[in-house]
């Protein structure tokens, strides 16, 4: 009896010792993050390294919106990091030689790349930046991860490859072949050299479908951000359209959790939504911003862009499957937390106390 326990014993210690094995192993990843000083990069990066793993973090840290905050992004990075485990270069990648510099030194196994240029409106005014950044930057990592033998790379694709393609929920069958932007031209077109790279090099890929993210550090040319801020600034707020249009609006944990599970889990070629699954109209959602700052929106209604697309709502089935994406935050939850940021990082930061 008392030899058989010393056997549980020893079988429980060995099973301890294989799982720190297998978690060592696995915490050894190297990243390559692309657009880790932005928004959703930025947040990526602090859950790759509190789980362990090595960021590799490059962005060029662009003048799209006020470079102050990805500064402060790159800061809160860095104070997560430990133990060399955060490398950042301010580099463009469109710099291939440069790039390749960086693939050779740290020898990832596994690419995030999000850098690009987004927004679908400013991408009328300068397309050419749109097409180099998000197709040639694109181009560069695919071209990389097939010389450096990196057999996954994860990255941010957009609910605007839908279009105005009709009723939702869409789904990742949708026809995409009829971008309304120059911008979601450019995703569409990762989306395809993506397929073509697994196809002629085998390298797999998850091109990520984001929808309307928002939440702490949030992007300062997005409706969220310009809301919350023109409401709290007592300052008007410009709606395109009568405010009938619909977002699926996702808070940024949620997107970070499906990326991580993205990287984690290679699998041939797939394109998969991030989305909350539940689109709101847009009258609502500046009522809940409403009643999070506590005070009432002064709206002024302008003709909706060209550009602009009248619902996006993801069908999330896909992304649950693969890797058991299952979204948790609901909108004024995440509201809240993004107001709590911008009054206790954000405006300090911006009037030059941080
Ligand atoms: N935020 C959203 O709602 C949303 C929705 C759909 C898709 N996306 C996509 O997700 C990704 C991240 O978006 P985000 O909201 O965090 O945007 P962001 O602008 O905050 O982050 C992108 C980062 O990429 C960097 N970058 C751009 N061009 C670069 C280049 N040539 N070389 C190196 N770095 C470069 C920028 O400096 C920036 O820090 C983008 O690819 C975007 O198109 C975002």
């Amino acid at each position: 009896m008392k030899a058989l326990s010393i056997k549980n014993r020893f079988c429980d210690m060995f099973f301890l010792f294989l799982c720190v094995c297998i978690s060592n192993i696995y915490a050894s990843q190297v990243v390559l993050l692309t657009g880790g000083a932005g928004f959703i990069g930025s947040h990526v990066a602090q859950a790759l390294l509190r789980r362990g793993d090595t960021v590799i973090l490059v962005d060029n840290i662009n003048d799209a919106y006020d470079q102050k905050l990805k500064r402060y992004n790159l800061s809160q990075i860095t104070a997560t990091s430990s133990d060399n485990n955060l490398s950042i270069y301010e580099v463009d990648i469109r710099d291939r030689a440069m790039m390749d510099t960086l693939f050779k030194k740290h020898k990832p196994n596994r690419i995030c790349h999000l850098a690009a240029r987004a927004g679908v409106r400013v991408s009328l005014e300068m397309p050419e930046e749109y097409m180099t950044s998000n197709i040639i930057g694109t181009l560069n990592v695919f071209e990389l991860a097939h010389k450096y033998g990196i057999k996954h790379v994860a990255y941010a694709s957009s609910s605007s490859v839908y279009g105005n393609c009709g009723e939702g929920p869409f789904t990742e069958d949708f026809n995409i072949s009829h971008p309304i932007s120059p911008y979601a031209m450019t995703k569409c077109a990762n989306e395809l050299l993506a397929y073509t790279y697994y196809h002629v090099y085998g390298i797999n890929s998850t091109g990520l479908r984001f929808f309307t993210v928002y939440g702490p550090r949030g992007r300062m040319d997005m409706a969220p951000f310009i809301f919350m801020d023109a409401i709290y600034k007592n300052k008007p707020v410009k709606i395109f359209g009568d405010g009938s249009s619909q977002r699926d609006f996702t808070y940024v944990e949620d997107i970070v959790n499906g990326i991580i599970g993205a990287i984690d889990n290679p699998s041939s070629y797939q394109v998969v939504n991030l989305g909350r699954g539940e689109p709101i109209v847009l009258r609502d959602f500046i009522a809940t911003m409403e009643k999070v700052v506590g005070k009432k929106a002064d709206l002024r209604y302008e003709p909706m862009p060209i550009t602009d697309v009248l619902l996006t709502h993801a069908q999330i089935d896909k992304a649950h499957n693969l890797f058991g994406y299952t979204p948790q935050v609901a909108v004024e939850e995440g509201l809240r937390a993004m107001y709590k940021w911008y009054i206790n990082e954000y405006m300090p930061l911006i009037n030059g106390n941080k």
